[in-house]
């Protein structure tokens, strides 16, 4: 129980590693807010997790509406009294190769809600504990392609290698307040995001990780509620590659 007493919200908390993230977290005896965009599935996991005997609150949020992520945040205070961790990792994926781009739809739209997102996830969250007096977390969710180019992932990479940039500005600024920022880069998960191509596909991508095999979500899980937990007191302002040696 790493994590009694501790207030945690999940953006993208609905599916996949968000959703097992939860699951890990109230495990660990954190009281949990379920926040997505998509509602009625943020409800079952709450409800999910509080018919195993953890605490949980669900909330829906568009992560790339600033009012809505302050709103998220201020739905933990009033709920559990306070806000100790955000896990910002609601994400969308997919690309075309560039010089097909239509701007409106495969940027911006990619651009709001995996950068911009996490951006107000950060600033939400940082508002919140320095108005608290107290200390907290911040982990958000990158990929490998932040740091790396990848076919077909022009925007999405760029909009998680600014993860990792804001993860390590954040942590510059915010280190006063006793506050830790860490991003995390995911390779291969078996969630929705890939659980949607056919079996060619699935066994290329796990092919891409050194053991040949996709990671499960509860895998990823285990490392953020470390990650999340006083244990990992001097991880700040930094990378964790969660990515099965897809990266050496
Ligand atoms: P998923 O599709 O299972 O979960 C993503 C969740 O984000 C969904 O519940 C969705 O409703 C929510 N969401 C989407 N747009 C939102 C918005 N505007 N506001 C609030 N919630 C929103 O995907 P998965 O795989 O669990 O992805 C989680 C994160 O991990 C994403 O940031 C993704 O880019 C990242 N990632 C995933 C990898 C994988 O192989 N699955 C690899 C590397 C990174």
């Amino acid at each position: 129980m790493r994590l009694e007493g501790k207030v945690a919200l999940v953006t993208g908390g609905a599916s996949g590693i968000g959703e097992a993230t939860l699951h890990k977290l109230a495990r660990e005896g954190a009281q949990v807010v379920v926040a997505d965009i998509n509602d009625d599935d943020a409800r079952r996991v709450a409800a999910e997790i509080e018919d195993v005997g953890g605490s949980a609150t669900a909330v829906k949020v568009d992560v790339a509406v600033y009012e809505q992520v302050e709103a998220a945040v201020q739905h933990a205070v009033e709920t559990f009294g306070k806000l100790d961790v955000i896990f910002n990792n609601a994400g969308i994926a997919g690309g075309k190769p560039l010089l097909e781009h239509d701007p409106s739809v495969d940027y911006e739209p990619m651009i709001a809600v995996d950068q911009t997102g996490v951006y107000y996830g950060i600033l939400a969250a940082g508002r919140q504990f320095v108005r608290q007096g107290t200390p907290g977390v911040i982990i958000s969710t990158s990929s490998i392609y932040g740091e790396q180019a990848a076919e077909l992932a022009f925007t999405y990479s760029a909009a998680k290698a600014a993860v990792i940039s804001f993860t390590r500005s954040a942590a510059y600024e915010l280190a006063g307040h006793g506050i830790r920022c860490v991003a995390i880069t995911p390779g291969r998960v078996g969630t929705p995001i890939i659980q949607q191509f056919d079996d060619d596909l699935k066994a290329t991508f796990a092919a891409e990780q050194l053991r040949d095999r996709l990671t499960e979500p509860d895998e990823i899980a285990n490392v953020v509620a470390f990650l999340a937990s006083d244990e990992a007191n001097v991880i700040n302002g930094t990378v964790v590659h969660v990515d099965d040696g897809y990266s050496v």
